[in-house]
């Protein structure tokens, strides 16, 4: 049996969107944002942090793979969706779950790169310091958390637990 023992809650996730969304729209005044939802993971942040922006925010989805020995990546990244971006000339903010070794945030910097917007910059709800192996700069970062694997509001183990309101710890083989 495994269980998931609750770590940040639902009232504390939402008061740090709003916290994230404010500093977004001081940030981008006047501007168009675009934000880039990292699939499938990052939706559920997505929409929250989408409707606490106070700005014309636009909306993109991208999907990537990661692949190695099963679930520890081995940096090797491939784009699953879509076959065309429309980010030139837009301020990108890409979208993103958690920042665990840093692969996948850093791929998908370098390759906005060649797609010419305006500007990126990377939100995540969550980041494993701990865990970094490639450097990544993280410029709107919901929560620091210690290396445990983490379900609940957009993060799954195995499809399983993504819609759980809140983030907690995923603690298997207990009785
Ligand atoms: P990275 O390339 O190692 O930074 O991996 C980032 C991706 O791994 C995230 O977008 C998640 O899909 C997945 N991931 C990393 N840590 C966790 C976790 O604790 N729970 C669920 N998914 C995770
Ligand atoms: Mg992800």
């Amino acid at each position: 049996m495994e269980k998931v023992q609750p770590l940040i809650s639902a009232q504390e996730i939402a008061a740090r969107v709003k916290d994230l969304a404010a500093q977004i729209t001081q940030d981008y005044a006047g501007k168009t944002v675009t934000l880039l939802c990292t699939l499938t993971g990052g939706v559920v942040f997505f929409t929250d942090l989408a409707r606490e922006i106070k700005l014309d925010v636009r909306a993109q989805f991208i999907k990537v793979s990661s692949y190695g020995n099963n679930s520890i990546s081995d940096g090797k990244i491939r784009l699953e969706y879509p076959e065309k971006l429309d980010l030139q000339g837009k301020d990108v903010i890409i979208v993103e779950d958690i920042v665990d070794m840093g692969y996948t945030a850093r791929w998908l910097r370098e390759f906005l790169q060649n797609e010419s917007p305006a500007s990126v910059r990377l939100c995540a709800l969550l980041d494993k310091p701990e865990r970094r192996v490639a450097e990544v700069r993280i410029d709107y970062l919901g929560f620091a958390i210690p290396d445990e694997f983490v379900v609940g509001y957009g993060l799954d183990y195995a499809q399983r637990y993504r819609f759980l309101p809140y983030v907690g710890k995923l603690i298997k083989d207990v009785d």
